[in-house]
């Protein structure tokens, strides 16, 4: 095994390290020694747990941790009010104390979750995050961002807490169906789109390896994405300002989640490369963006299959109005004006609070055409 790549989290006395590598679960015991726990408790769902959880657990007890399990359902109908309570139940049960650990095993439902219990069981417990999903890996196992989704919208309720420590063991991922892998890929190009053309550029030229679950080259995009992403979160922690931009794509991606609903079969970062390509044209009707640069997003996004229109996801009939109001209810919403993620070009993105909504109707229209 090569040796792990490490990224520091610069946040103070809430920092902490990214560890990225190929088998770091076999590892994960040593990697733990340093905060002195007992217990831990391992929350993942029924698929990682048939696939990653011995490992993780042979590996915590080889270090002497005892090791309590939590099994939720795959999906994300799983981030909901009765599964924390359920979860909340369970940890309490076990008797998990503030000493003690959670561990995250899982995709971004887990991680979410998990983590959002661990800042309410008895008002806050360490965690750490092992996420097992592409989309985990590069976004949201990094940022303290835990949550569940309402039925008025999803992520809004929820803390920020943020991990002590996230280890990314790229081996999981060879489990991991192709179409999870590129919905988890939309939010690495996303950091390109935002502040990294020359990384957007070396994606569009060279990605063969990458999606091909290649080792070294998913180790690569994973510490790319995460170097962006800790970057963004040490200078904006609580979303003030500068950490909106990730949410590039967000504001449409969400509202179409919203529309398809979430048990339903669409995955978060299909909803994010339609709603990355939708933040270009919107730049672009407004004067801002290049059409090539909107152009070349579309085009990479198409050719590695992911979705880049409404059609992409679903040919029932969608309703320009419903998809405006779905956007209105989002946590970006302040006076009832909606913050924008628009781009100058490809690397270049940029918050905006002044878009006029009878834009917005439009491109809505032009896309549900
Ligand atoms: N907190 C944040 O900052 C943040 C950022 C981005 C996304 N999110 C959230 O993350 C969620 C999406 O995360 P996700 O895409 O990881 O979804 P997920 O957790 O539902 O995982 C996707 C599917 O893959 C399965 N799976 C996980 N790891 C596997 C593996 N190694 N091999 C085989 N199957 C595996 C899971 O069981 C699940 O069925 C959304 O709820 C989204 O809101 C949060
Ligand atoms: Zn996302």
């Amino acid at each position: 095994m090569s040796t792990p790549t490490r990224i520091g989290v610069d946040l103070g006395d809430r920092g902490y390290d990214i560890v990225i590598g190929d088998g770091l679960l076999a590892d994960a015991g040593d990697y733990l020694a340093g905060f002195a726990v007992a217990r831990v408790a391992v929350v993942t769902d029924e698929t990682v747990a048939g696939l990653h959880l011995a490992a993780l657990r042979s590996s915590l007890e080889a270090a002497g941790i005892e090791v309590v399990e939590v099994v939720l359902p795959p999906g994300e109908a799983t981030k909901d009010f009765s599964h924390l309570e359920g979860l909340l139940d369970q940890l309490l049960a076990a008797r998990i104390e503030r000493r003690d650990m959670l561990i995250a095993l899982g995709g971004g439902v887990v991680g979410d979750l998990a983590g959002l219990a661990a800042s309410m069981l008895r008002r806050g417990v360490d965690f750490i995050q092992v996420p097992t999903t592409l989309m985990a890996q590069v976004d949201s196992s990094v940022g303290g961002k835990t949550g569940i989704n309402s039925r008025h919208g999803k992520n809004l309720i929820g803390a920020f807490h943020q991990p002590r420590l996230v280890l990314a063991d790229v081996a999981t991922l060879r489990t991991l169906p192709r179409r999870e892998f590129l919905a988890g890929y939309a939010e690495v190009v996303k950091y390109g789109l935002i502040g990294d053309a020359a990384w957007f550029g070396a994606l569009e030229a060279d990605h063969a390896d990458l999606l091909a679950g290649d080792g070294d080259a998913v180790t690569a995009a994973v510490a790319a994405s995460c170097a962006a992403k800790a970057r963004v979160v040490a200078a904006d922690e609580r979303e003030q300002g500068q950490r909106a931009l990730l949410n590039l794509g967000h504001s449409f991606g969400h509202a179409i989640e919203l529309e398809v609903g979430y048990g339903a079969d669409l995955r978060h970062g299909e909803a994010v490369a339609v709603g990355m390509v939708m933040a270009f044209d919107l730049s672009v009707r407004l004067g801002l963006c290049p059409p090539e640069d909107a152009a070349r997003v579309r085009r990479h996004l198409a050719a590695v299959g992911l979705p880049v229109g409404l059609r992409d996801i679903q040919d029932a009939p969608w309703d320009a109005a419903r998809l405006a109001a779905h956007m209105r209810q989002d946590k970006k919403v302040r006076d009832g004006r909606i913050t924008f993620v628009l781009a100058r070009g490809i690397g270049k993105a940029f918050l905006s609070r002044e878009v006029d909504p009878a834009m917005v109707a439009a491109l809505l229209e032009a896309a549900v055409a």
